[in-house]
């Protein structure tokens, strides 16, 4: 009996204990972006854990890490009345607007001296969290301002929210706000703390989410608010864990009321008891700081790895934010200095279908060419049939189209307001425009795609994406190219003159390139080749020497090259490492590789299909005798050694030839780490033209800074 009690209590004690390690390695990783530990320690932990919470399913609470993530739908999502309403904010979209807001603050605060605190505007979805006795008890939406859902278990998922709130480490400074307030250190006597952010979705995890559902046919969220605000409301918390939101704090209530008698305090309280605050806050003196401070994010917005939408600015000290109040929708103390929209409005003239390489028929709108976040949009993106149908979109409507973490802009909105009558109604192809092979749409599906296999658009973008950065990086083939490589060619005689044939009409030869597999033996028509239009011999030899050298792009590449419907970058990568070779993963039943961790049925049925057919066999057969390399040449490492192991980078500027995306694909491909923001576990800052605050911390610092050149070189 006196051993099972020792037992029992160790099981306790040790749950405890992990509990807390857990929540201080949350903390210094995605609070203060400084890890101590590797991934495979903390899964570790994670899963003791989860282990003795199976064991004792009564010890489980709340708080919890391991209740981040649960598989459990909620039944729908419960109302809450906001204590103090969440009021939203004045916008100015001039310099000169702002000085007139700051102008009036001065006047009605009678002469009484105070300051502005400066923050940057998060464009995510704002979220008040709920603590009693130091644990978080309810996560609400802002709702109407007045009126929330309860949304605490998706906020639980969200790593940078504390589940506990933490104590402070050294010990805090005497009371600040007087009368009303308690001391900083001392909550004690308060009984519900609730701070206020703005939960968002990092560009990165926006586009590589946008990558997976264009991969999975999905329609794509047109920028990463959408997509925080999808994920807010899913139902299952588990589909909100995946989606990786994180979150910046800017308010603070104790009981109701503002926690001290500055906001900076707020701020810098939230800041050391474990909640993530935006490092770029800034106290200014004057509006003159405040002015600056705008203009200085204006031009370094696209530094962030987030979306800001302007700076807000507020003014610092509660007594004088008292004396100026709030209307019934926002406060006269705080304001939204906004940044020129990525988003404007235009005419749409026309839709184009374009056929990607599944067939999959995609609109896309013609506009008006109109300015949008420094470039000319002339061209929109509306997904599918469903999606043109959604928008009611019609010839000649006026149009809100937005850009947003570098993807393609989109048709948002149709502007009904402004139609005319003139305009027409669009009627979605029944026939290929290219083949004119009959079109399909299955039941369910929201693509409409072409069923032809020799559908020619299907084989130039095939082409394209076989020899794309992330597949065989075959980098002379272009969209001119490929055009010309797919397109019948025009018979000429040594001279060079053109051959007519009988009925007068020049003769046609067929394209040099058919199929994927004609690549590879181009060089035997290198003639041909360089007989192209705008070709020449150097140009040709540069192709063929590329297309040589992605003979060893390895399995993984190769797979994903083959443009397999559902299977990207990381799907590829899995069943590369899986099987080990081509030889083995296209005898793969259905069911084995549906067995695979990670790999649905859909996927499993379309992989299996694909090497079910006829063509695409012959395909594998002429690859693999041209000598493209069908094996994985070692578990888990394809070529590349892991030589940045352990190493963590962190990209600024824009880098000469590299993608964001490339540069991390390069970096994460040899085993290293991106991240973020320059901190002192940074090894290498890679810097390109002008980078930013970055630079100027890792130079501080001392960290190595390299440029893209470098990098190419040492991994
Ligand atoms: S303060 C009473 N600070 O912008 C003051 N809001 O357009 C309430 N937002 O509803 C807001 N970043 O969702 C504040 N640093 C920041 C913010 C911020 C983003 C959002 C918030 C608010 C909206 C108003």
């Amino acid at each position: 009996m006196a051993e099972k009690s020792r037992k029992v209590k160790s099981i306790e004690r040790e749950i405890a204990e992990l509990r807390r390690e857990i929540l201080d390695h949350d903390d210094r990783y995605y609070v203060l972006n400084e890890p101590i530990i590797s991934d495979a320690e903390y899964d570790a932990l994670m899963k003791r854990l989860q282990e003795l919470e199976e064991r004792r399913p009564d010890l489980i609470t709340d708080d919890s890490p391991t209740q981040r993530v649960s598989g459990q739908p909620a039944a729908g999502f419960e109302e809450y009345l906001h204590k103090r309403p969440m009021l939203s904010l004045d916008n100015s979209y001039s310099i000169d607007d702002l000085r007139d807001w700051a102008r009036r603050c001065e006047k009605l605060a009678g002469g009484r001296n105070f300051d502005y605190v400066t923050e940057l505007k998060i464009d995510g979805l704002s979220m008040s969290l709920i603590y009693e006795g130091g644990r978080l008890v309810r996560a609400v939406t802002r709702g109407d301002g007045f009126r929330g859902e309860v949304v605490s278990n998706n906020a639980r998922t969200i790593r940078s929210v504390p589940l506990r709130i933490k104590q402070e480490r050294e010990s805090g400074r005497a009371g600040e706000r007087g009368k009303k307030g308690p001391s900083p250190s001392d909550t004690s006597s308060v009984k519900e703390i609730e701070v206020r952010g703005e939960v968002f979705l990092p560009n990165e995890v926006f586009q590589q989410t946008n990558r997976e559902r264009a991969e999975q046919e999905l329609p794509l969220f047109a920028n990463p608010r959408n997509a925080a605000a999808g994920a807010m409301r899913q139902l299952d918390a588990k589909i909100v864990a995946e989606r990786r939101l994180d979150i910046f704090c800017y308010q603070l209530l104790f009981d109701g009321n503002p926690a001290f008698n500055s906001h900076f305090k707020s701020l810098e309280w939230m800041a050391k008891h474990g909640f993530k605050v935006n490092p770029h806050r800034r106290e200014c003196r004057s509006i003159d700081e405040v002015v600056a401070y705008c203009e200085e994010w204006g031009e370094k917005r696209d530094d962030l790895n987030y979306e800001i939408d302007g700076v807000v600015v507020k003014v610092n000290q509660v007594a004088i934010q008292d004396e100026l109040g709030s209307t019934s929708k926002s406060p006269r103390w705080a304001i939204a200095y906004k940044f020129p929209a990525r988003q404007a409005s235009t005419q749409l003239l026309d839709v184009i279908y374009q056929v990607g390489r599944t067939g999959a028929v995609t609109p896309v709108a013609v506009l008006e060419p109109v300015q949008l976040a420094g470039t000319t949009v002339s061209r929109a993106s509306m997904h599918n049939a469903d999606e043109m149908r959604r928008l009611g979109v019609m010839r000649l409507d006026w149009v809100f189209i937005e850009k947003s973490g570098e993807i393609i802009p989109q048709v948002i909105k149709v502007i009904t307001e402004r139609r005319t009558g003139k305009e027409t109604e669009f009627k979605f192809p029944a026939h290929c425009p290219v083949c004119e092979t009959k079109l399909v749409k299955p039941e369910g599906e929201a693509v409409t795609r072409c069923p032809n296999p020799d559908c020619p658009a299907k084989l130039r973008e095939g082409l394209l994406h076989f020899a794309a950065r992330r597949a065989m990086r075959i980098e002379g083939l272009g969209v001119a190219l490929t055009d010309q490589l797919t397109s019948p060619r025009v018979k000429r005689d040594k001279k060079g003159q053109v051959v007519s044939g009988e009925n007068g009409e020049p003769l046609q030869l067929p394209p040099l390139v058919r199929s994927i597999a004609d690549l590879y033996t181009l060089a035997e028509n290198r003639d041909e080749l360089i007989a192209l239009e705008r070709m020449g011999t150097k140009s040709a030899d540069n192709l063929l020497a590329q297309i040589e050298t992605s003979k060893e792009a390895g399995l993984a590449r190769l797979i994903y090259g083959l443009g397999i419907r559902h299977v990207g970058e990381r799907t590829a990568a899995i069943i590369a490492n899986h099987f080990g070779s081509m030889e083995r993963l296209s005898t793969a039943s259905a069911e084995e590789l549906s067995k695979i961790h990670e790999i649905g049925e859909v996927v499993a049925a379309s992989i299996y299909e694909w090497f079910q057919e006829r063509r695409h066999q012959r395909l594998i057969k002429r690859l693999a005798q041209a000598g493209v390399k069908m094996e994985m040449t070692r578990a888990g490492g394809e070529q590349v050694s892991r030589v940045f192991e352990g190493k963590l980078f962190v990209l600024t500027g824009t880098l000469p030839t590299l993608k964001r995306d490339d540069a991390r694909a390069f970096i994460e491909a040899r085993g290293g780490r991106v991240s973020g923001s320059v901190s002192k576990k940074t090894d290498f800052l890679v810097a390109g033209e002008e980078a930013g605050s970055k630079l100027t911390r890792a130079q501080e610092l001392g960290i190595s800074i390299i440029d893209e050149a470098t990098l190419l070189k040492i991994g």
